[in-house]
């Protein structure tokens, strides 16, 4: 007897600039998934999710270089995560639950660091073989809030988190101004000012409807 073909799974993004909470919220976001629509969920991140990406992380976070080596280093990352653990995931019917992908390299080497974006979307183009978000869930906060935010957590900052606040209010400008061609209509936008209750409530509305 032939075996019907699983469905493909889902993949969902979380974006937003350093210290909107994405990290508070993501274990709550898979547990979500996982009660409401009885499927595995693969949790990973960008950069990194591979061996080989996670080494490109690091390189990333703390090697300094200029902004477009940044976006084809990510890049390269990106595809190696794809091909090795997204796509194999997705295609086995589980849901993708990654922190960050390609609309962080829009907002950060585009918005922050002034790279032209019809080039980062080619770019991206590339290392995506059209794996695309099903679904974006944008933490958005004014920057001088999320820096006050990682203010308080202490600790060695990466390249990124080093900063400052005009840079991450560029960034923000990009997530919730200059979507790429597609990206609007997937993504839902949250206000990560309310408290950690507030969110989730939010959250759950959000996941019960994907
Ligand atoms: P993140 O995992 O959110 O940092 P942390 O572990 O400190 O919470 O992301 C790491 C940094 O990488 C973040 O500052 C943004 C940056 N980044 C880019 O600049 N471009 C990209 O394409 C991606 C995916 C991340």
């Amino acid at each position: 007897m032939s075996q019907t073909p699983k469905q493909r799974g889902k993949f969902i993004v979380l974006e937003g600039i350093d210290g909107a909470g994405k990290s508070t919220h993501i274990d709550f976001i898979a547990s979500t998934i996982r009660s409401a629509h009885r499927v595995e969920v693969l949790i990973t991140r960008e950069p990194g999710g591979t061996p080989l990406a996670e080494k490109i992380r690091e390189l990333l976070l703390h090697e300094p270089m200029d902004v477009q080596t940044e976006v084809l280093l990510v890049a390269a990352g990106r595809r190696d995560h794809i091909q090795r653990s997204i796509g194999p995931a997705l295609e086995r019917g589980d849901w993708v639950l990654c922190d960050r992908f390609i609309d962080s390299t829009r907002a950060y080497q585009g918005g922050g660091g002034g790279v032209d974006l019809g080039w980062i979307d080619a770019v991206n183009e590339a290392a995506c073989n059209g794996v695309l978000p099903d679904r974006v869930i944008l933490f958005d906060l004014p920057a001088h809030v999320a820096a006050q935010r990682r203010g308080g957590r202490g600790g060695q900052e990466d390249r990124f988190e080093a900063q400052d606040v005009a840079y991450f209010e560029r960034v923000r400008s990009v997530y919730l101004t200059q979507m790429r061609p597609g990206g609007q209509e997937k993504t839902v936008i949250l206000n990560a000012e309310l408290d950690v209750s507030r969110i989730q409530k939010e959250l759950h509305k959000i996941i019960i409807n994907l």
